[in-house]
């Protein structure tokens, strides 16, 4: 829970700092381009967002890739064709897990799949908690295990359940933008993680 609600807010952190970013819905749902409209009903166009569906996505994003300094892709958690494309032309993937039994229960078998895709191409991948409990032994648990999990990074820096994720997205705005200075704060130490770990 959480991936298009951290690709809608990586895009706009990208696009704050000064970059040319697209956003791919590749998810059926279009819930990143309903963000995005909502965004452009506020007249803030700071980011190209389009929808890609299935294998589309494979053959389109390197065409755009000249175009754009970042790319994001927003991609539902099922294995679908569009799922799988994402990981066939992405650098990085990120999974947000909520720390409670069945989201954490389904991960290794998103791992399986990246292992095939990895056999065709390397992709980095890491998990992180989203949707978290501020303390307690459920976080501490579904952290020890996707840290245990071979083939992807468990990174340390969980958003915690906050209304302001709900708030800032039917506003169409970032969580940058917002008040909330614990999950500002808590957004912006993902991005570092992240940031290290890619340039690592
Ligand atoms: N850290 C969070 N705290 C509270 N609500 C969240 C958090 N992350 C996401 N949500 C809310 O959960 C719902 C589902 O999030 P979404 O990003 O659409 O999930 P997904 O794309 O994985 O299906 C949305 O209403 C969103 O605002
Ligand atoms: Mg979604």
């Amino acid at each position: 829970m959480g991936k298009t609600t951290l690709a809608v807010n990586f895009a706009i952190a990208a696009a704050r700092a000064g970059r040319e970013v697209l956003l791919i819905d590749g998810d059926e749902q279009a819930t990143a381009l309903t963000f995005t409209e909502f965004r452009s009903e506020r007249g803030v166009h700071d980011f190209t967002a389009i929808a890609l569906h299935g294998r589309a996505i494979r053959s389109q994003t390197p065409l755009l890739l000249p175009k754009y300094s970042d790319i994001f892709i927003d991609v539902g958690g099922r294995d679908t064709d569009g799922l799988r494309a994402a990981l066939l032309v992405c650098d990085a993937c990120l999974i947000p897990v909520r720390p409670r039994n069945p989201d954490v229960w389904a991960i290794p078998s998103m791992l399986t799949i990246v292992e095939e895709i990895r056999s065709i191409r390397e992709c980095s991948v890491f998990t992180v908690l989203n949707a978290a409990d501020a303390t307690g032994q459920d976080n501490v648990e579904a952290a020890q295990y996707l840290a245990s999990l071979g083939g992807t990074t468990y990174l340390a820096s969980p958003l915690v359940n906050r209304k302001a994720w709900n708030s800032t997205f039917a506003d169409g705005l970032g969580i940058l933008e917002y008040s909330d200075a614990k999950a500002k704060a808590e957004f912006i130490a993902l991005a570092h993680q992240l940031i290290d770990c890619r340039v690592q």
